[in-house]
């Protein structure tokens, strides 16, 4: 005998993380499973906490941020109906990683650590959920970290050419020689030949460098 409605039941596998389960185990799962409602603005999950729930969003939209080494909250992510977080500090046992609020009124369904650790172990196509949502978390993570080490080549490579620039009379600007080449500004400042060439280009794009022929030209510092 079905413990819980059909109704119940399809609008849970509307979800996701839960699309793929068998009937039995979302029954399992559906016993788990406790409703509750966070107004707008609401902490649900604080950094640096203890994490004893993860949670799948039913219905509005919360915001996840971090604070950086200044002081700053640094938005992470904006998650929607049908998302889930708060698994990681269930899943490593380590402090919550970031803090995640509502950005509307929400209405959140909550599993308890033991209950989600269980499902789990039950429902390969629930950790099969679970895994591919952080890969793509992980996937977005690496892309934000190269663009930022990105910029700081971008940075080096400035200070490098600022360097060894120099002045020539009655010219504006200042130049750089002998010519150098990609490679060789690549191996100064530690990086690769394709990114310095990445730099390079992208310093032109916002017209601090310019070329005549050979050799760079570089704005004059104040
Ligand atoms: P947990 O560490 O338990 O608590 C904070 C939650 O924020 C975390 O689990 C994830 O569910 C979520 N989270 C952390 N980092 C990210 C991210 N980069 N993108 C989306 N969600 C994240």
């Amino acid at each position: 005998m079905a413990r819980h409605s059909r109704e119940a039941l399809e609008s849970l596998r509307v979800i996701p993380l839960f699309s793929a389960v068998g009937d039995e185990d979302l029954e399992r799962v559906a016993d788990h499973l406790i409703e509750r409602r966070f107004p707008k603005h609401k902490t649900i999950v604080e950094e640096g906490l203890p994490g004893d729930y993860m949670y799948v969003i039913r219905e509005g939209r919360v915001q996840v941020s971090k604070l950086s080494d200044d002081g700053r909250e640094k938005i992470l992510e904006f998650l929607d109906a049908g998302d889930f977080f708060g698994e990681m500090s269930l899943l490593d046992d380590a402090p919550r990683s970031a803090t995640v609020r509502a950005l509307s009124d929400t209405r959140i369904l909550a599993l308890s650590r033991t209950d989600f650790l269980n499902v789990m172990r039950r429902s390969p196509d629930v950790a099969m959920a679970v895994v591919q949502e952080l890969t793509r978390r992980l996937r977005d993570t690496d892309e934000q970290a190269s663009s930022l080490s990105f910029q700081r080549v971008k940075q080096r490579t400035q200070g490098l050419l600022q360097r060894l620039a120099k002045d020539e009379t009655g010219l504006e600007g200042r130049r750089i020689t002998p010519v150098l080449t990609h490679q060789q500004i690549a191996d100064m400042i530690g990086t690769s030949r394709e990114t310095v060439t990445r730099a390079l280009k992208g310093l032109k794009q916002q017209g601090w460098l310019e070329q005549e022929g050979k050799r760079y030209v570089v704005p004059v510092e104040d």
